[in-house]
């Protein structure tokens, strides 16, 4: 067989990204700090240099989560892979699921939630209002056997702002977790993760943290944590399991040596770092 190439290589010349006032709802206009910063030298994901700016990185993300949980760290993905995160590690097939729409995001926490093989509940909302804590409550009592409440915190597609603190009690009264959405919310407005009592919380780097999209910032409470240990059945995805993502982001319970999980986007990283540095 010839070992010919067929296909002659593309003429393309270096992108130039056009210099362009971002006001959107996301990605928002970033710091030319953080541009640099994602612009040094790659190193290896194991590097020490890199392990102690993961260090610096959770405990800055803990800053701005509010939170001392040790489960904190930016899933390498976007804001709807920490989604798909938190969904697949707190939901198992056949819970009971309540979730809260008020606008698009809520309505995708319903799917992946139902593709996680949940039975979804959901109340509605008119687009543009907040989530009406009475529509959930009445939910969650009528039905007791109820194992999860999500809600999006702020609804980007409309901006309407639901009194997360208030959910997330319902959800912690009723013996069910909490998933809450703070993609466009953190960083932007308070987001009081143990104050809420929230139990699995994403977001995203491109909106109120001012870094280039990419990343999703989690959260997961103790028992959250422990809830993904308990499961009957193993997380569905393997890249998103809690428990073997930690080899990489928390490492041995006892040296806290850590080792290779995937390889995660080291250059983002540094800008997450500088971004988060900024916000703090
Ligand atoms: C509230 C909310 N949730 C989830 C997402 C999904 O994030 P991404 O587009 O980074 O996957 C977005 C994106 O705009 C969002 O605004």
């Amino acid at each position: 067989m010839s070992q010919e190439l067929k296909n002659e290589p593309p003429l393309v010349d270096a992108f130039q990204s056009p210099d362009r006032l971002l006001m959107g709802a996301g990605p928002s206009r970033v710091h030319e700090d953080v541009l640099n910063a994602m612009s040094q030298t790659t190193i290896g994901h194991l590097d020490p240099a890199m392990v102690a700016m993961m260090d610096e990185l959770k405990d800055m993300l803990r800053y701005v989560f509010q939170t001392g949980n040790a489960m904190t760290f930016p899933v390498s993905g976007p804001g709807s892979l920490g989604m798909e995160a938190c969904v697949n590690n707190i939901v198992e097939p056949g819970d009971k699921v309540i979730i809260a729409i008020n606008g698009v995001f809520g309505t995708r926490m319903a799917e992946v939630t139902r593709r996680a093989g949940a039975e979804v509940i959901v109340t509605e909302d008119d687009w543009g209002t907040a989530v009406d804590p009475n529509k959930v409550e009445d939910a969650v009592k009528a039905n007791p056997d109820v194992k999860v409440v999500g809600f999006v915190h702020a609804e980007t597609s409309t901006g309407a702002l639901s009194d997360a603190a208030t959910l997330c009690r319902l959800a912690k009264d009723a013996g069910a977790m909490s998933i809450v959405d703070t993609v466009t919310s953190l960083g932007g407005v308070p987001v009081n993760i143990d104050v809420w009592g929230a139990d699995a919380v994403y977001s995203g780097t491109q909106k109120c943290l001012s870094c280039p999209p990419g990343l999703s910032p989690v959260t997961f409470s103790d028992q959250a944590v422990q809830k993904t240990l308990d499961r009957e059945t193993p997380v569905q995805s393997w890249l998103l399991d809690l428990s073997l993502v930690a080899a990489y982001w928390q490492g041995d319970a006892k040296s806290g040596a850590r080792t290779y999980h995937h390889t995660a986007p080291v250059n983002a990283l540094m800008g997450l770092h500088e971004a988060l540095r900024r916000v703090v």
